[in-house]
């Protein structure tokens, strides 16, 4: 198939290059010159698993790049939108990139194509692309409007995308219908897990991969709704962690107990500084909007918010909990990006952390395996600076904030943080370590929904 994806960004160039991977022949279009000529040249501009091989092995064959959207999508069957969709002034989300691209879409359909929503958008979206559509000439019967929302977490996209849990495709046509399943094909017959290539399959997927076919506004309010439950998740088990704080509980046993309900399950239990990223903060807030659009008053959805705005409150409070005042503070903190295994800092809950300690009066001494640039970026170098090792950042510092869940963290040498930190202070707030184990290192440990580990701390002994 001749597919166009429209934006470069996380989801059009993911699926861009999955897409490539099934054997499309895919142009990926984006208006940013520079990005474009990035692209081009062979790099990889953002840090996601699998990408740099997808590029790699398709770049210049079944994946090319270009600046002009008609050109492109002129002999395109599928056009997928994947621009970006970011909050408006009153929480709705802002449409105006996606009716650009369909403004502009518009003079190039040259027999039929479907154009497929890809980015997160409020239902009735497609009504309005097919609405500009026609004011802007293109015929009734030259196109579809689609809806096929992604559910790619950053950092495992590709793998996501290639082993999805489900494929939503909401269509108003059986025609429209056709193209989208003859493009999913190879995952939903298996025919692409046969082949020796394969990216290497993502535990617990399901095959075959189940399709789903719904009408464009339910897989519209399907992308919403996920998304919304899943904060939601997060918000209602970090609640019951501040319930466990208050009454000397452990949110893990806790977490055990409900997550081994199938009906509840495991993931998306785990208790910290609340969530953030380019998806969550951004999908409840214009979900709520549209709602009151709708003449529905969806208070959940502000409840997940505040919940989630609190959690950094409450963190912050641990923290001088344990310091006591926090002007002239020497701080050593981990993790700069929004999650573990990824370089996005957007919504990250450890910036606005740092924002606040900075306010505060702290010192900063910060890391972070692939955020870094981008965080100097956003928070300058005043009383902050950015080290070149977890061990480098802890060093002689009054305490250790664990702010993102990097894997690497939970491996740290406690033996050997022990005795270059000054105080022998960790305050956790992605629960990545064991509080007895702390406790048997020398620490005093604070972390999320888990009684504090308080030992009689002293200046470490030995000097490094
Ligand atoms: C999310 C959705 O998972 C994905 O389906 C959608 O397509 C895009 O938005 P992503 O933003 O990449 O993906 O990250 P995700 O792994 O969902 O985590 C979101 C935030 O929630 C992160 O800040 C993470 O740290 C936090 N989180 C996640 C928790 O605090 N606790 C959890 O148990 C899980």
């Amino acid at each position: 198939m001749q597919i166009t994806v429209v934006g470069s960004g996380y989801v059009g160039l993911v699926a861009a290059s999955c897409l490539a991977e099934l054997g499309h022949q895919v142009v990926c279009v984006d208006n940013d010159d520079r990005k474009i000529a990035v692209l081009q040249a062979g790099q990889v501009p953002i840090h996601e698993e699998y990408l740099a091989d997808l590029l790699a092995r398709h770049g210049g064959k079944n994946i090319r790049f270009s600046t002009s959207l008609t050109d492109s999508a002129r002999n395109a069957q599928a056009v997928f939108i994947a621009v970006g969709t970011p909050q408006g002034d009153e929480g709705d989300a802002d449409l105006s990139y996606v009716e650009s691209v369909a403004q502009e879409l518009a003079s190039a359909v040259n027999g039929f194509m479907v154009i497929v929503e890809k980015s997160t958008v409020p239902v009735f979206t497609h009504d309005w692309i097919r609405k500009i559509m026609h004011i802007n000439g293109a015929p009734a019967d030259s196109f579809e409007v689609a809806s096929n929302p992604e559910f790619l977490r950053e950092g495992t996209a590709v793998r996501d995308f290639l082993y999805p849990d489900r494929i939503v495709i909401g269509v108003d046509s059986e025609r429209a219908a056709a193209i989208l399943r003859e493009i999913y094909r190879p995952l939903t017959d298996g025919s692409y897990y046969e082949r020796p290539d394969h990216i290497p399959e993502r535990l617990g997927a399901p095959r075959p991969v189940p399709l789903i076919q719904t009408s464009a506004k339910s897989a519209e309010l399907i992308k919403h709704a996920s998304n919304a439950f899943l904060a939601m998740k997060i918000s209602f088990i970090n609640a019951v962690a501040n319930i466990c704080e208050a009454v000397g509980a452990d949110v893990r046993q806790v977490c055990e107990g409900i997550g081994s309900d199938e009906r509840i399950g495991r993931r998306f239990l785990n208790p910290g500084i609340g969530y953030g990223g380019s998806c969550f903060p951004k999908d409840l807030s214009a979900f709520s909007a549209v709602a009151h659009e709708c003449g529905y008053e969806f208070r959940l959805l502000d409840e997940v918010m505040r919940i989630n705005e609190e959690q950094r409150v409450r963190f912050l409070r641990k923290v001088k909990k344990a310091l006591w005042t926090l002007r002239g503070k020497k701080l050593a903190v981990l993790g700069l990006a929004f999650k573990g295994g990824t370089d996005d800092i957007r919504e990250s809950p450890a910036i606005a952390l740092i924002r606040m300690l900075l306010k505060e009066g702290c010192e900063i001494r910060a890391y972070d395996p692939a955020a870094m640039e981008r965080a100097r970026e956003v928070l300058g170098a005043e009383r902050i600076t950015y080290a070149d090792s977890p061990y480098e950042a802890a060093n002689k510092a009054d305490a250790l904030l664990l702010l993102t869940d990097w894997p690497e963290f939970a491996k740290l040498d406690l033996r050997r943080l022990r005795t270059i930190l000054a105080y022998p202070i960790v305050v956790d707030g992605r629960n990545l370590f064991d509080p007895a184990t702390m406790a048997e290192h020398g620490f005093q440990y604070y972390s999320v929904g888990r009684p504090d580990v308080q030992v009689p701390a002293r200046k470490a002994a030995v000097d490094p």
